[in-house]
């Protein structure tokens, strides 16, 4: 039996394949590159010491997909990570991220269909929440009103999911709602990788860190928080890899849909963050306060309580090892997955 994991060159997949491999998984990674390296295939091999079977194919390529499966009938479950996620990027191009995450996705749910795989992890976010009436959110709150184009899409695809369940109650769906991953493997062989000026706090104070940047630009003081800047619940991209692990063997035996929060339930501002930085790796991080930036809410962080009650599953590392690790990962790798 093994696992497809979808856009596994990613900076979520590529840590959450090496916990499959790890957990004595076989797995095959399918990807297009289209925001990530084939050198990240070398790393997962290098951390695991095992081999895998990897496909350069898109979701949008009907026949590239169809070929994974004709090719690899032991696949029975898909963990599906692969889709565009930058918000700014969404708004200007809504078409570019409607067509390649939800067609995208009802391409991969079609394909699943054919050669009778029915079981999938999927990977939304906190952003389905859109402004909470309450933190810490729980899975029950309401969802729908995502306020970009790329939130949008995983409405729609939770949606869709849904509607496939209905329809069909031998699919099985496990749906994780990620609050914010940030940190690196330990090894610091593995990271985030984003292209040009990293839009995403902690990849930008690691670029402060390391002097390719002058300093923070922090969005907004005035918020309802402690310190007035904004708050959220930052998750150790290890300890998200490994929560794919327990939803998939969760979900194999009690079946259905099920939705979950993963977030360690703590909030920390962007101050905090600052000041955890300059715990962990003792650099001090210049900053200047901008104004808010449009689109972003004040408090956003987990009820993690079901994660842990029904999966099993809850955050070991703190941010003291996120934000080490993401330090480690940038000063091993000062310009990202270069071959
Ligand atoms: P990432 O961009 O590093 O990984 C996504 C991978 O999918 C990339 O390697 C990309 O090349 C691939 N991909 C995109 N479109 C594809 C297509 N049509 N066909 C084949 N491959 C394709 O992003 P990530 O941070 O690892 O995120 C993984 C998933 O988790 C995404 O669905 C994202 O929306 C979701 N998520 C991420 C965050 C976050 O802050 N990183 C938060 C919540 C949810
Ligand atoms: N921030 C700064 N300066 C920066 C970058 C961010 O002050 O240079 C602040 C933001 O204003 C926010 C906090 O840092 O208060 C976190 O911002 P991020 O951009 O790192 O993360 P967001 O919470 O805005 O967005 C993330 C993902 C989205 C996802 C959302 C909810 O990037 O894809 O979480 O899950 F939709």
């Amino acid at each position: 039996m093994s696992v497809l994991i979808t856009g596994g060159a990613g900076f979520i997949g590529s840590h959450t394949a090496v916990e499959f491999l790890n957990a004595g998984y076989d797995i095959v990674i399918m990807d297009n590159f289209c925001n990530s390296k084939p050198v990240v295939l070398d790393r997962i091999k290098q951390i695991t010491g095992k081999d895998f079977k990897f496909y350069k194919a898109d979701l949008l390529d009907v026949a590239s997909m169809d070929k994974i499966f004709e090719e690899n009938p032991d696949i029975d479950s898909v963990i599906h990570f692969a889709g565009l996620k930058a918000v700014g990027e969404s708004v200007a191009k809504p078409r570019e991220y409607y067509n390649n995450n939800v067609t995208g996705t009802l391409n991969l749910c079609d394909c699943m269909n054919r050669y009778g795989v029915k079981t999938i992890v999927f990977s939304s976010s906190a952003t389905v929440y859109g402004d909470p009436d309450e933190v810490p959110i729980k899975e029950t709150a309401k969802v729908g009103n995502a306020t970009n184009p790329y939130g949008e899409t995983k409405v729609m695809i939770e949606r869709i999911l849904k509607d496939i369940y209905i329809s069909d109650k031998e699919w099985k769906v496990s749906v994780l709602r990620y609050f914010n991953p940030i940190g690196a493997h330990a090894s610091g062989l593995m990271g985030e990788d984003p292209n040009g000026i990293p839009n995403n706090l902690m990849p930008y104070i690691t670029k402060v860190a390391a002097g390719k940047l002058p300093m923070l630009h922090v969005f907004g003081n005035d918020y309802d928080t402690h310190d007035g800047t904004g708050v959220r619940d930052y998750i150790h991209v290890v300890d998200l890899a490994r929560a794919h692990l327990k939803a998939l063997q969760y979900i194999e035996k009690a079946g259905g849909i099920d939705y979950f929060n993963i977030g360690t339930g703590n909030g920390y501002s962007v101050l905090d963050i600052v000041k955890a930085y300059n715990d962990a790796t003792g650099i001090e991080i210049k900053y200047v306060i901008d104004p808010r930036r449009p689109g972003d809410i004040a408090a956003c962080y987990a009820d993690p309580t079901k994660a842990r009650e029904v999966l099993g599953w809850q955050a070991e590392f703190g941010i003291f090892e996120m934000c080490r690790d993401s330090n480690n990962w940038q000063s091993k790798n000062p310009n990202g997955y270069t071959e």
